[in-house]
C-alpha cells in the first residue's frame, strides 16, 4: 500500500519509512496540494479519540480531492503520570505550553508518585479495513530537567529500560527501539506484513 501520514513532523515520517521498510508499503506524508492538512482534535477524549477522529476526517479529505488507491495513517501520543490520574494524556503539548517543565516538577511534591508512561497510538486504514497499534513506554520523571536532546518531556523522562539518563541527555536516535511510537509503528509494522494482507 501507499500510506499518506497525517503529520507535520518530517521526522516522524522517515522514522515510520524505515520501520515500515521490508513490509512492502510506502510512507509518505500527506499533503494536499502541498501542505499538510490540519485537523481537529478532540484532546479532551483522549488519544484513542484524537487518532479516530484525524483518520476520519483524512479520509474524508481524501474522498473529496480524489485521491484514490492510498491508505491514511493517523498516530497520537502523550505522557501521562502516575501522580495525576490520566493527566496531561492528550494534552501533554498543550500543558506543556502552558506550565513548562518546571510546572510539571513543582507539581510533583515530595512523597508522590513519580512514575510516568508514554503511550502512543498508530492507525492505518484503507476506508475498509483499519489496523491498530499501541505503544508505551514506562518511565519516572526525574527531579530536574537534564538534558537538551529530544523534546517534549524528554528532558524529564527517565525510561525504564535506559541506564538512568532522561531521554533529553540521551544522544539523537539512540533510543528509537524503546519508544512508545517505535513500539506502536514496529506492532502496524507486523500487522500489516500479515498473509492477509
Ligand atoms: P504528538 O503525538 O506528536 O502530537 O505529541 C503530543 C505531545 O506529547 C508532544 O507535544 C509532547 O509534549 C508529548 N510527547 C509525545 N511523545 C513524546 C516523546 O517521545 N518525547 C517527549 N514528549 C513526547
Amino acid at each position: 500500500m501507499r500510506i499518506l501520514f497525517v503529520t507535520s513532523n518530517q521526522g516522524k515520517v522517515s522514522e515510520t519509512r524505515k520501520l515500515l521498510a521490508d513490509s512492502g508499503h510506502t510512507v509518505e506524508q500527506l499533503l494536499v496540494r502541498g501542505v499538510a492538512p490540519e485537523f481537529d482534535e478532540p484532546k479532551e477524549l483522549g488519544i484513542e479519540a484524537v487518532a479516530n477522529s484525524k483518520m476520519v476526517q483524512a479520509l474524508i479529505l481524501l474522498e473529496q480531492e480524489g485521491i484514490e488507491g492510498v491508505a491514511v495513517m493517523v498516530e497520537d501520543s502523550g505522557v501521562f503520570l502516575d501522580a495525576f490520574d490520566e493527566w496531561p494524556g492528550a494534552k501533554s503539548a498543550e500543558v506543556e505550553r502552558q506550565i513548562g517543565l518546571e510546572g510539571i516538577l513543582s507539581m510533583l511534591r515530595e512523597g508522590m508518585p513519580r512514575g510516568a508512561e508514554f503511550r502512543a497510538v498508530a492507525k492505518v486504514s484503507d476506508g475498509v479495513s483499519t489496523w491498530s497499534a499501541e505503544g508505551v513506554c514506562r518511565g519516572k520523571i526525574a527531579d530536574s530537567i537534564r538534558g537538551s536532546g529530544g523534546f517534549g518531556y524528554d528532558p524529564i523522562f527517565i525510561p525504564n529500560e535506559g541506564d538512568g539518563r532522561t531521554f533529553g541527555e540521551w544522544e539523537e536516535g539512540k533510543y528509537s527501539g524503546i519508544t512508545h511510537r517505535a513500539k506502536a509503528m514496529n506492532s502496524l509494522a507486523e500487522l500489516l506484513r500479515s498473509p492477509s494482507r
